[in-house]
């Protein structure tokens, strides 16, 4: 199986993936790391794995529909079966998403539905609550929004600052989101409407 992953930033979630497929974790190969942002450090990590890059301006492509149809055309081009959003700031028009429908995930640092958008760490901390955590879900055309695949809560602390929880939220993350792409590689999941069954721990 083929794997791509779409980063726009720092990229500790693709260095997590590539790692496990190197431990030999996760059966397949990521084909493509692909990203909006030249100087993402993501686009370090890929190279210095020996993974192809590809760098899409979105200043050459004004509408979102042209910039998706170059990154879909690449995705083709590299047999892409699953598409790996790893901090991807961008969202996907309906095309990209019909394109790969099911075939797509996200990572987002909250426990969906609550905490929706950019600044889930942030908006958790503001409002209080006593649990927070990490979700990985198949990407659909709402924000945040598809069938989750896995979820792990962390627990809040008085003295926390968004730097703290970010860190242990990131640490989560990164057993996770390999967790799963081994589960959709192995072909242990299946989506029934918003459950996504056979992702019990353990399976
Ligand atoms: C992660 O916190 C993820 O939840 C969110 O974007 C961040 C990406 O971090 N979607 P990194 O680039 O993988 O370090």
């Amino acid at each position: 199986m083929n794997i791509a992953v779409l980063c726009s930033g720092n990229g500790t979630n693709l260095q997590a993936i590539i790692d496990a497929v190197k431990a030999g974790k996760i059966p397949a190969r990521i084909a493509l790391v692909a990203g909006d942002r030249k100087d993402a450090f993501a686009f370090e990590r890929a190279r210095t794995a020996g993974i192809e890059t590809l760098f899409v301006d979105p200043r050459e492509h004004a509408w979102r529909e042209n910039f998706d149809k170059v990154l879909v055309r690449a995705l083709h081009a590299t047999n892409a079966d699953l598409v790996v959003l790893a901090g991807f700031m961008r969202l996907l028009s309906p095309y990209f998403i019909g394109e790969f429908r099911g075939r797509i995930m996200n990572i987002h640092p909250a426990l969906l539905p609550a905490f929706k958008g950019t600044h889930g760490i942030r908006d958790a901390l503001a409002y209080g609550v006593k649990v927070t955590g990490v979700t990985v879900h198949f990407v659909d055309e709402e924000l945040d929004h598809g069938p989750v695949i896995l979820q792990q809560a962390v627990a809040v602390r008085d003295d926390d600052t968004e730097a703290a929880l970010l860190e242990r939220l990131h640490a989560e993350e990164h057993k996770l989101y390999p967790e799963a792409i081994r589960l959709f590689v192995e072909g242990k999941l299946k989506v029934q409407g918003r459950r996504v069954l056979g992702s019990d721990p353990k399976k």
